[in-house]
């Protein structure tokens, strides 16, 4: 066994996302220098072709497959038209979701621009069924969004981590662009501009860390944008991270 030190593990994280910080809206990110792009991949489905980097895997390479399960065990024979992956990093979770039949059409943002730029690989290189049928918003608000584009499924694995009144161990470790949200802003934004967005049937299913959140951290600014949550639950034995998913209030 080998036990990694916080020097060194804290090291090898600067070396992951470095040390750069690049400032949106106030708030500070650290962006590292896109030295790697690209040049990984990951198959989903033995079908679609998914290309990253190695700062741009936020967990979805295993993820994505467990939510394409969840929302089939949940909706079980429902095709949506529009699937929008929020804080969709290179898209793992969304191709998922286009690959397996659940959505026609698949739309990707993301704040990262090295992540757009492995999405637009993906899609050069996508199978000829599916041109035409992804588009990427690179985007730090979903105001930059056609106004008349509605969503039937929107699904995400955003930053898990409120780094406001977070001890100070959790400051250091999670202040980064994946994972931190400060004062939950990433999530208030969210809410407040998607309900426009999400058609009168429409679900959302957002993956979060049980460490990091509950419901009743989200409740407020969910019920502040006329949404509900209707259901919040994990898998059976990994209940380190759950879903919630949440609906129209008048759905
Ligand atoms: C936990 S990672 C998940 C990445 C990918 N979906 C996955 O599952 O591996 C969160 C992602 O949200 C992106 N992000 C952070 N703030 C954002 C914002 N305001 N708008 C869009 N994307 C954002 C980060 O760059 C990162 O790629």
């Amino acid at each position: 066994m080998k036990l990694v030190n916080y020097q060194e593990w804290s090291a090898e994280r600067q070396s992951i996302y470095g040390t750069n910080t690049n400032t949106v809206d106030n708030k500070t990110y650290f962006f590292m220098n896109p030295s790697v792009l690209c040049d990984k991949t990951h198959v989903v489905n033995n079908d679609i072709t998914v290309y990253f980097g190695r700062d741009m895997d936020g967990g979805g390479t295993s993820f994505a497959a467990e939510m394409h399960n969840v929302v089939r065990y949940l909706y079980p024979t429902r095709v949506f038209n529009n699937c929008f992956e929020w804080c969709s990093g290179p898209g793992y979770i969304g191709f998922e979701m286009l690959s397996r039949g659940i959505c026609n059409n698949l739309f990707l943002g993301e704040i990262y621009k090295p992540c757009v730029t492995a999405i637009e690989k993906t899609m050069a290189n996508l199978p000829d069924k599916y041109k035409n049928k992804v588009s990427v918003s690179h985007l730090h608000c979903l105001d930059v969004l056609p106004g008349n584009l509605e969503f039937d499924l929107v699904v995400s694995n955003p930053p898990h981590w409120n780094t406001v009144g977070e001890t100070m161990a959790s400051k250091i470790k999670f202040l980064d662009r994946t994972s931190a949200d400060s004062d939950w802003a990433i999530h208030k934004n969210f809410f407040i501009n998607i309900k426009k967005h999400l058609a009168p049937n429409g679900v959302i299913l957002l993956l979060e860390s049980s460490y990091a959140s509950g419901p009743d951290s989200f409740r407020e600014f969910i019920e502040a944008a006329e949404l509900t949550i209707t259901k919040v639950f994990w898998k059976e034995g990994a209940n380190d991270f759950y879903y919630l998913e949440i609906q129209h209030k008048d759905h």
